[in-house]
């Protein structure tokens, strides 16, 4: 018979970091261990993780080049999509007691809109108490890669999305915002995406049950 999942404080943990850092296959790694222990986890992205959210990254995203957005109105609608997911997912699953793990989330468009494509954090800022509130994740897992890595880790896996094609220079630009929000924010740990695999995942799931145990 399955045990009753484990209570805890719902949180909010984010998964970031440059392209091909490995952070989809960290999140799925920890989305089973936590499982595996009982706890009551799901796993969402941005932008998407609602139909609302999910039709706006198919736009975002492609490849097609019909596709041509100002980089506000890029930014503008990577903002509708996360106001959707807010409400929708992230707080009622908070609020009810699970543990959200969310691959990509406000850091990611502080990196590469306002890192990578220059966009005023005024303007970013501005936007997000409009749709956030006050509200951040709280435990921040960034995968540090040197953006040479990452290009050779793109080009093995083929381009997948637009972000997949931008220049070396965007991308150090990403990688150094990163950082700088690392500095800055005692939520965010600081990971080198080089480490292996099962180090990483053993060092993630330990920073997960610290927070778990604080909170009992
Ligand atoms: P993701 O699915 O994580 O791509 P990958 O698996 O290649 O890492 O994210 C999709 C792309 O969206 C990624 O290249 C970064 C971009 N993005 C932004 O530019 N701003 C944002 O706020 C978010 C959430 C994503």
């Amino acid at each position: 018979m399955q045990n009753e999942n484990k209570t805890t404080k719902g949180f909010l943990v984010t998964f970031e970091g440059i392209d091909g850092s490995g952070k989809s296959t960290q999140i799925k790694i920890l989305e089973k261990n936590l499982l595996d222990r009982n706890f009551k986890v799901l796993l969402t992205r941005e932008p998407g993780g609602t139909y609302e959210g999910e039709e706006i990254r198919k736009i975002l995203l492609s490849e097609d080049k019909k596709y041509e957005w100002d980089s506000l109105s890029e930014l503008l609608l990577i903002m509708i999509a996360r106001r959707e997911h807010y409400l929708k997912v992230l707080l009622p699953a908070i609020q009810n007691g699970t543990i959200v793990l969310c691959d990509r989330f406000l850091d990611s468009t502080v990196a590469y809109q306002c890192g990578g494509n220059k966009l005023s954090k005024d303007i970013y800022n501005n936007l997000s108490s409009l749709v956030l509130k006050k509200f951040l994740p709280d435990i921040t897992i960034l995968l540090d890669l040197p953006v040479e890595e990452s290009y050779n880790r793109i080009q093995k896996r083929g381009i997948l999305n637009k972000f997949d094609s931008y220049s070396i220079d965007f991308y150090q630009n990403v990688r150094d915002e990163y950082l700088a929000i690392a500095k800055k924010n005692t939520r965010v740990k600081l990971f080198n995406a080089l480490s292996s695999k099962d180090y990483l995942c053993k060092e993630i799931l330990d920073v997960i049950l610290k927070k778990i145990q604080n909170d009992i």
